[in-house]
C-alpha cells in the first residue's frame, strides 16, 4: 500500500497492521476507535463536478467541519491552462465561500493582471476546503482527510500548469521538506498526470514582505512562458 492510501486509511480512523512478512494487510484493517469526524473515502477520485461539489460541501473528514461557516471550494474555469493552489481558507474566504478574497486575493488577481490573465480564467482552490481555527497551518490527518477532493479538481481540470501559492502548500503538494526558496527555484511535475509545476510566494506573504515581490515578478514570468509552450 502506498503511503497516500495509509494517509487516507489514518484519516478514516482505520489502524493498518503490518504482517512479519512487510506488507501492510488493507483486508485485514482493523476500525478504531470511534472518533468525532466521519470517515473519507477514495471515492471522490471518480466523481463529476457536481457530486465533487456536493461531497465536500457535505464532508465531516476532519475536525475543522465543526468550526468552518463556509466549505470553500473552488473557483475558476473547469478548462482553465494554469490552476492555483493555496493553502487553506482564511477568515473572509470562509464568511464568503470563495478562495482569495480578502486582501491576499486583491493582490492575487493584481498578480494575475500582470501577465494577462483574469481571475475567471484561471482555477483557484486551497488545499483544505475549510479553515483552520486562527488560521493555524493545517494539520496532517486535515491535508489528507482533504486529499481526495483537490485530487479530483486537479484531474477535472487537467491545467497545463498547477502552481503552488507559498511554503506550505508546495511543501505539501511536493511531499518535500525544502524551503520554498528552493522550491521556486525549479519546474517540478505533480501528481500521476506529472503536470508541471511551479512554486511561489503567497500573496499573503508579499503583503507582509513587499521586497519580495521582485522575486515574485521573476515566478510570474516563468508561469507566462510555461503557459506559452
Ligand atoms: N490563503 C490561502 O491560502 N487561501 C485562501 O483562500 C486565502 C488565503
Amino acid at each position: 500500500m502506498d503511503s497516500r492510501r495509509l494517509a487516507y486509511l489514518q484519516a478514516m480512523g482505520v489502524v493498518a497492521w503490518q504482517p512479519r512478512s512487510g506488507a501492510v494487510a488493507e483486508s485485514e484493517a482493523l476500525p478504531a476507535a470511534p472518533e468525532a469526524a466521519e470517515p473519507v473515502s477514495e471515492a471522490p477520485l471518480c466523481m463529476d463536478w457536481e457530486a465533487l461539489r456536493q461531497t465536500a460541501c457535505a464532508c465531516r473528514g476532519c475536525v475543522l467541519h465543526e468550526t468552518r461557516t463556509s466549505v470553500v471550494f473552488g473557483v475558476g474555469s473547469p478548462d482553465a491552462a494554469l490552476m492555483l493552489i493555496g493553502e487553506a481558507p482564511g477568515a473572509d474566504e470562509d464568511r464568503q465561500g470563495e478562495p482569495f478574497v480578502g486582501a491576499a486575493g486583491r493582490l492575487l488577481n493584481a498578480m494575475l493582471k500582470a501577465i494577462g490573465l483574469s481571475r475567471d480564467e484561471v482555477y483557484i482552490a486551497n488545499m483544505l476546503k475549510c479553515r483552520p481555527p486562527g488560521n493555524r497551518d493545517p494539520r496532517p490527518e486535515e491535508v489528507a482527510a482533504c486529499g481526495a477532493y483537490l485530487e479530483r479538481q486537479v484531474q477535472l481540470v487537467n491545467p497545463k500548469l498547477v502552481v503552488a501559492l507559498g511554503r506550505v502548500a508546495a511543501q505539501h503538494l511536493l511531499e518535500s521538506d525544502a524551503s520554498l526558496g528552493r522550491l521556486r527555484g525549479e519546474l517540478h511535475e505533480f501528481g500521476a498526470q506529472r503536470i508541471p509545476f511551479l512554486a511561489t510566494y503567497h500573496p499573503a506573504y508579499l503583503l507582509r514582505k513587499p521586497t519580495d515581490k521582485r522575486k515574485s515578478w521573476e515566478d510570474l514570468k516563468r508561469i507566462r512562458e510555461v503557459l506559452a509552450r
